[in-house]
């Protein structure tokens, strides 16, 4: 019998040769940039188009060219939300897990699990896998931030469930701060029990930066300049087990060294300007521009101003880490 003969014979019975398969490489996905001005251009005409009832939907998506689905990256994805002065985005739940990174405005709060965030420029708020979240302004100017989600991954798993609340708000059960009393450095035993889809919190712009400014020299990382986890507080570990959360400063003119990882990472550049080296090319960053560093290409950053260049960034390294797929390679 021929090759040929057995290939349609066995294709015929939903059936494939392994002869016939090349070992598959591991990306296609190349790196990519999304400039600040065209983006805040769409949110601002969006807060104008899209009503109230909608408002919980005018969010703006970051889309890779090189992707075959409409995502910022294969796993992980940025969206941009605006919501104005007085409005309210329903509650609703779902096992994606997402985070909130405040980019522009104050007097906001997310409701997560009955307690209210509030959200000040620079802040991060939680809102892990299954809890109800809404949105409120309460101030007298439009407020936006950066969603990070790990949609694509849960997608990508077939296993998405979403879930709106009965009213459009949830009922507030807690005292605002009340999470940072029960699970920061002081707690009970018993808190260390079901927290490892991670848990409602707000990381505030004052301690962060403090914190990173705190960092000594000795404290750098030669592949990532001053870099901060913003860690599970009650297991110390990754922010979720989807996604971790991190910010890095870079000190005027600071360039690193190039390393490459098997995680991806998605960049939001809060201060400064810079360049970052990803593969054969460069990307050029600035204040309120985005971009991704796709897996396993090689990479630097180099900060171009004349003060600190601040980073916040997600990736999907818990992922890898949990699946033994975790690895790193860095410039001697
Ligand atoms: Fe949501
Ligand atoms: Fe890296």
């Amino acid at each position: 019998m021929k090759l040929t003969e057995l290939d349609s014979e066995l294709e015929k019975n939903q059936l494939s040769g392994f002869w016939k398969t090349r070992v598959p490489s591991h990306s296609s996905e190349a790196p990519y940039l999304w400039k600040w001005e065209p983006l805040l251009d769409g949110l601002l005409k969006a807060s104008e188009t899209i009503g109230i009832e909608q408002a919980e939907r005018r969010a703006i998506r970051l889309v890779s060219p090189h992707l075959p689905i409409k995502s910022t990256s294969h796993t992980l994805q940025f969206t941009f939300s605006i919501v104005n002065p007085g409005e309210v985005a329903r509650a609703h739940r779902h096992n994606m897990a997402a985070i909130r990174f405040v980019v522009q405005g104050k007097g906001a709060y997310t409701a997560v699990d009955g307690e209210k965030f509030p959200m000040e420029e620079g802040d991060l708020i939680l809102t892990p896998n299954w809890t109800w979240h809404d949105h409120h302004n309460e101030s007298e100017d439009p407020i936006i931030w950066l969603d990070g989600l790990d949609g694509p991954l849960i997608q990508s798993l077939n296993v998405l469930f979403f879930e709106d609340y009965e009213k459009d708000e949830q009922p507030i059960t807690r005292q605002t701060g009340e999470s940072l009393n029960r699970l920061g450095f002081a707690r009970s035993p018993k808190e260390n029990k079901d927290h490892l889809r991670g848990v409602p919190f707000r990381y505030a712009w004052k301690e962060t930066y403090k914190a990173l400014k705190t960092m000594s020299d000795g404290d750098r990382d030669p592949y990532e300049g001053a870099l901060l986890r913003y860690v599970n507080p009650v297991t110390a570990g990754f922010t979720y087990p989807t996604m971790s959360c991190e910010i890095q400063l870079f000190k005027a003119k600071e360039k690193t060294k190039s390393h490459r990882h098997t995680s991806t990472a998605l960049y939001h550049v809060f201060k400064g300007r810079g360049r970052t080296a990803v593969g054969e090319g460069h990307l050029e960053w600035k204040q309120g521009d985005s971009f991704v560093i796709p897996l396993w290409q090689w990479h630097s950053h180099e900060n171009l101003a004349d003060d600190e260049s601040i980073l916040f960034s997600i990736n999907d390294r818990p992922v890898m880490e949990g699946l033994q797929l975790y690895r790193e390679e860095a410039e001697n």
